[in-house]
């Protein structure tokens, strides 16, 4: 059996800088959000993970309701962190999220001190970490004051339960006073997690420039839109596909003929340029230097291959960008 960790992972990936912060990620980073859950194998859970690092991806993501059942994401890769891991803790970044439900009452859900501190705890106990270097409050909460949001970010990281603060899901007015808070606090905002992907421009219109005037980084999540912006469902629905699974995020419906035209389109693109569709949907999020990290999920380890092969053929000539374009009309 082969060693591991792979000696030689660092030279296999590239490392940007979360915008003017210390820290720099992978440019793929790893999801857990499908696939580590207890209705999956914890052999192939323990597979992506370890597969993953040998090639240099320092950055798992969390959330303290990723399973299902919510939690168990964090349980699970507690589990293969003591016995996987142990040795490398320091070379890991490890993200948790508090903001969409969690438990009942109104104590387990949005965006209260309350929330955050107590979700954060038993996140911690769940994974038998001392801290998380990342920590997000998941959505925008239209109830709770601004402030005090922020605050409890700020509190978490001075009691050292996170080493960052960050936020996902907001939008960019809102990511620009939740970014100035936090900065008031002593306390800068790392990073901003927004969905990004070639279905999904929304961050092109003010977000992705808000982040880079700020100095703040911008991780893009769901950057093959669940599956979609890959060669997956070109001939029909795989049985082993998140569209077969009881996926509530992704089902058949989603697969419009319109949407699935595109697909056909780009795929076409992507063969021109010599790769997979997936990797031309990849590459093409990271043209942006102002995006830090690609956040992929994967079900196996050869989509984990094809994104960090995706690293070898980055780049787009502005012929290529406009046929982009004009195949997702
Ligand atoms: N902040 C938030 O609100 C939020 C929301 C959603 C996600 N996230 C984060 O983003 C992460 C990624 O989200 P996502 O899983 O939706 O990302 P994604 O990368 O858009 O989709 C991943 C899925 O695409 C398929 N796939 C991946 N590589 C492939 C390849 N080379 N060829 C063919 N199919 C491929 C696999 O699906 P199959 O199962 O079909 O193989 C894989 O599970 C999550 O784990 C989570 O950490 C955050």
């Amino acid at each position: 059996m082969s060693s591991f960790p792979h000696p030689d992972r660092y030279q296999q990936m590239e490392y940007r800088r979360s915008g003017r912060s210390g820290i720099k990620l992978p440019a793929i980073s790893l999801g857990l959000w499908h696939n580590f859950g207890d209705s999956t194998r914890v052999d192939n859970s323990r597979e992506l993970l370890r597969h993953a690092f040998d090639r240099g991806i320092t950055h798992f993501d969390l959330a303290n309701n990723y399973g299902p059942p919510p939690g168990s994401a964090e349980e699970n890769f507690g589990r293969l962190l003591r016995e996987d891991f142990r040795a490398h803790r320091d070379e890991l970044i490890i993200s948790t999220k508090a903001g969409y439900t969690m438990w009942q009452g109104p104590y387990g859900d949005w965006g209260s001190r309350k929330y955050l501190v107590a979700s954060l705890d038993q996140s911690l106990k769940r994974m038998g970490l001392e801290y998380v270097d990342i920590f997000y409050h998941h959505r925008p909460d239209p109830d709770t004051p601004l402030e005090e949001t922020m605050r409890a970010l700020d509190h978490v990281v001075r009691q050292g339960k996170a080493l960052y603060a960050a936020l996902s899901n907001y939008p960019a007015g809102i990511a620009a006073d939740a970014i100035a808070i936090l900065r008031d606090l002593g306390t800068p905002c790392l990073i901003h997690q927004p969905r990004y992907s070639m279905f999904e421009r929304t961050p092109e219109q003010g977000l992705i420039q808000t982040l880079g005037e700020a100095g703040v980084g911008c991780i893009a999540f769901s950057p093959l839109a669940g599956g979609v912006l890959t060669d997956r469902y070109l001939q029909g629905i795989p049985a082993d596909s998140r569209v077969a699974s009881d996926s509530r995020f992704l089902d058949e419906n989603q697969l419009t003929e319109e949407k699935m035209a595109r697909v056909r389109r780009l795929n076409t693109l992507a063969q021109q340029r010599g790769q997979k569709l997936a990797q031309m949907a990849l590459a093409w999020v990271l043209r942006d230097e102002r995006v830090t990290s690609v956040l992929i999920g994967a079900s196996k380890t050869a989509q984990i291959d094809d994104a960090v092969a995706m690293l070898a053929r980055r780049e787009f000539s502005d012929d290529e960008l406009a046929a982009i374009d004009a195949a997702l009309m």
